[in-house]
């Protein structure tokens, strides 16, 4: 069993290009996404975000928002910083893994993902993490890829899920994430599937919800 609290070290050509690669498609995935993030973001509170990455969520919060971003891969810390700046955003950042996360238990209002419980080394500790740290009543609202149910777009996961998954640093594109949300107890869960309408195939089955502690 891999100790998930010490992740294995960032790579430092990776990461830089990831984080490079994901501000130039910022505006391009935001367009697809916005239409969930203003409805998802609603009147968050203290929010923690995990795997905040350049912080592409950000704007969609109030100014002088609290949020604490749980983001062990220092190359996106930069860019993270400077949005929200930006966006007048009181960011903490926590570098430690969402297996992991230095917050006490029901200390926050909101927790946040987009696109990161594809890629964590363990989607099911993470969960709990997340189910942790939220107050009774708190919501998880997150965006996923995961697993399509069949036909081109699931053998297109298959067929390039080794060479995806090195590239993005653990991302796998075929996560059953709709199963492993209400697995950890939460009073309720709403998940919406919708098409991600772009030239990025192995990520065009999405899901977009909330779960309340
Ligand atoms: C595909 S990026 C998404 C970034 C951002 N949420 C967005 O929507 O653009 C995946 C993010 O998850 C982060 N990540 C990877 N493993 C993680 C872990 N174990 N815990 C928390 N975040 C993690 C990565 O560093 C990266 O920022």
């Amino acid at each position: 069993m891999p100790d998930v609290s010490t992740p294995p070290a960032p790579n430092p050509v990776r990461g830089r290009l990831n984080s490079a690669f994901f501000a130039l498609t910022a505006g391009y995935t935001d367009r697809r996404l916005a239409v969930h993030k203003r409805r998802l973001f609603d009147r968050p509170g203290v929010v923690a975000e995990i795997g905040a990455g350049n912080g592409p969520n950000l704007r969609y919060l109030p100014a002088g928002t609290a949020v604490h971003a749980v983001e062990p891969n220092p190359y996106f810390h930069r860019r993270l910083r400077r949005t929200a700046a930006g966006h007048g955003i009181d960011l903490t950042v926590h570098p430690v893994p969402g297996e992991a996360i230095d917050l006490d238990d029901a200390s926050v209002d909101t927790v946040i993902c987009t696109w990161v419980l594809c890629t964590v080394r363990d989607p099911a500790q993470v969960l709990r993490e997340v189910h942790r740290i939220l107050r009774p009543g708190g919501r998880f609202a997150f965006i996923e890829h995961v697993a399509a149910p069949g036909g081109a777009v699931r053998r297109t996961q298959r067929l390039v899920r080794r060479p995806w998954r090195w590239t993005f640093e653990g991302c796998h594109t075929d996560r059953d994430t709709a199963a492993a949300i209400p697995a950890v107890g939460f009073a309720s869960v709403d998940i919406t599937e919708f098409r991600f309408r772009s030239g990025f195939v192995p990520v065009r089955t999405q899901i977009a919800g909330t779960a309340v502690r």
